[in-house]
């Protein structure tokens, strides 16, 4: 059966979440670079409804102005004061006129795992079956604190019990409700009119609404979610974490089933954003996040986290750490590197060991290969910078640009005081702080000449060890010895 577009999605996401002892919103809390109100979004989303509203309340600036950069198209409405999830609804509702005409599906803020595919399930079953609300159930091994689905002898759904309003036989109930529903918008308008709040939180409850229209003879159905771990409502941290870890399996399996090696899934970390082309490996303790992507080959890790950053085919990254870097083709990178946003690292190029780089563009070829800083620079194709360099950007007020053309071979231990510019073919000498531009071609030489002092040790140092050292080596240098 297609998918019918829903008329709303409401997400409830006004709760303080005490549990999580935080100063962030509990919905605004991350897993795999998303916040836990983000993941649902993007499951209500694969419904395409025409409408889609986030009830907001407890700190309703914040979740408010996250809405509106992670998701422009969502609107929100205001809960001032949280008496429970019908009253939640009704606000949601009141934001789209007060009733809506067609499917309304109400789903939690705070269940990051629930797919897109289980929610289509519940809404087919929904329209399929002419309900006039369908609840998404599952079986919990442990149902602790969870609405309890009550159903009669002929396991028709009849009422769902709040856990703390129930008794021992209905707390022994194992099926629970998710939160999760779909109902006719209009019936559900009239049905929360009638909700009360005689219960043990003095709450106007939504799960009140299954009873109520059940006795004014309307269907009442349940869609069983295949996997009762998709529903899992995050309360504290402890479960946050199990989320997380669930999750991530999820991208994991599903990278490793597209043809990525991922070497130890247990200490690998993605973002749902991240892509991956087959042959990928990863290595372990690697955190992948944001727009990260890894091509065809290329081997990332042990030890690495990359965010935004691309890979191409073949490359080597080794126990760094990048953020907004582009690494070419079979470049190598590492171990022990720092990218910073708008390093460019062209086809085989290599940046290596305890080497740091920001807003630098290097060739093809090009080789930084051992402890160095390179930042606002543009360095040509096939030059080698020598160990120990540091591209001196910033005078302490601007930041300024050097650019090294191809081919040239700097020496060891160079300062390239920007704005400088060292020309195609060029060398410079070990130990040069280079103030001025270099041509094609030449050597430049910028350091204090060499003076030696001849028989300072004996004369300064008379009797020492180095004075020892140093007769023998003069009486073996004229055969005396
Ligand atoms: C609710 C259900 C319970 C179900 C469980 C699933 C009710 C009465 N109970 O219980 O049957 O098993 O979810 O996780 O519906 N919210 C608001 N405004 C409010 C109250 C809540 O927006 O006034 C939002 C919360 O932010 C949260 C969601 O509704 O996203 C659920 O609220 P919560 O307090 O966590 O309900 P539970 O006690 O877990
Ligand atoms: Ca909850």
């Amino acid at each position: 059966m297609s998918a019918i577009r829903p008329a709303a999605v409401v997400v409830l996401a006004a709760g303080e979440g005490t549990r999580m002892k935080s100063a962030t919103p509990k919905v605004l809390h991350e897993i795999c670079g998303r916040s836990l109100v983000g993941h649902v979004l993007a499951a209500a989303g694969e419904l395409e409804p025409q409408n889609l509203v986030v009830v907001v309340g407890h700190a309703r600036k914040q979740v408010t102005e996250h809405l509106s950069s992670v998701a422009p198209h969502v609107r929100t409405a205001v809960q001032a004061e949280q008496n429970g999830t019908g009253h939640a609804v009704r606000m949601g509702l009141e934001e789209l006129g007060g009733v809506v005409d067609g499917t309304v599906i109400v789903v939690c803020g705070d269940t990051p795992l629930l797919t897109g595919a289980t929610l289509k399930a519940l809404s087919e079953t929904h329209s399929a079956d002419g309900n006039a609300v369908t609840v998404l159930t599952a079986e919990m091994p442990d149902a602790t604190g969870y609405g309890r689905i009550v159903r009669d002898e002929s396991g028709a759904v009849t009422a769902i019990v709040e856990h703390k309003d129930a008794d021992d036989a209905i707390r022994a109930i194992r099926e629970i409700n998710s939160g999760v529903f779909a109902f006719d918008g209009r019936l559900l308008a009239e049905a929360l009119k009638q909700v009360r709040t005689d219960n043990s939180q003095g709450e106007e409850y939504l799960t009140d609404v299954l009873g109520i229209l059940r006795e004014a003879g309307h269907r009442v159905g349940a869609s069983v979610a295949a996997d009762h771990r998709e529903i899992a409502g995050i309360n504290n941290r402890v479960q946050l974490a199990e989320a997380r870890r669930i999750l991530n399996d999820r991208l994991l399996t599903e990278a490793m089933l597209a043809g990525v090696t991922v070497v130890d899934p247990a200490t690998t970390w993605v973002d749902v954003t991240v892509t991956f082309e087959q042959d990928a490996v990863v290595h372990p303790g690697t955190q992948l996040q944001g727009a990260t992507h890894i091509a065809e080959g290329a081997e990332v890790g042990p030890n690495s986290r990359l965010n935004d950053t691309q890979v191409g085919p073949g490359a080597r990254v080794d126990n760094t750490v990048s953020n907004g870097a582009r690494i070419g083709a079979q470049a190598s990178v590492g171990p022990y590197a720092y990218l910073r946003p708008g390093t460019r690292l062209a086809a085989k190029g290599k940046i290596g060991t305890y080497v740091e780089t920001k807003n630098a563009s290097i060739g093809e070829g090009t080789k930084i290969p051992h402890l160095s800083y390179v930042g606002d620079a543009t360095i040509g194709e096939y030059t080698n910078i020598g160990a120990a360099s540091v591209f001196v950007n910033y005078d302490g007020q601007e930041k300024h640009h050097t650019t090294v053309g191809s081919h040239c071979r700097t020496g060891s231990d160079n300062m390239f005081v920007a704005p400088v510019t060292v020309g195609d073919g060029a060398y410079t000498a070990a130990g040069s702080v280079i103030t001025k531009d270099v041509p094609p071609g030449s050597l430049a030489v910028a350091r204090g000449q060499q003076r030696n002092i001849e028989g300072w040790v004996a004369r300064k140092r008379p009797g020492s060890a180095a004075a020892k050292a140093a007769e023998a080596a003069s009486r073996e240098e004229s055969g005396e010895g």
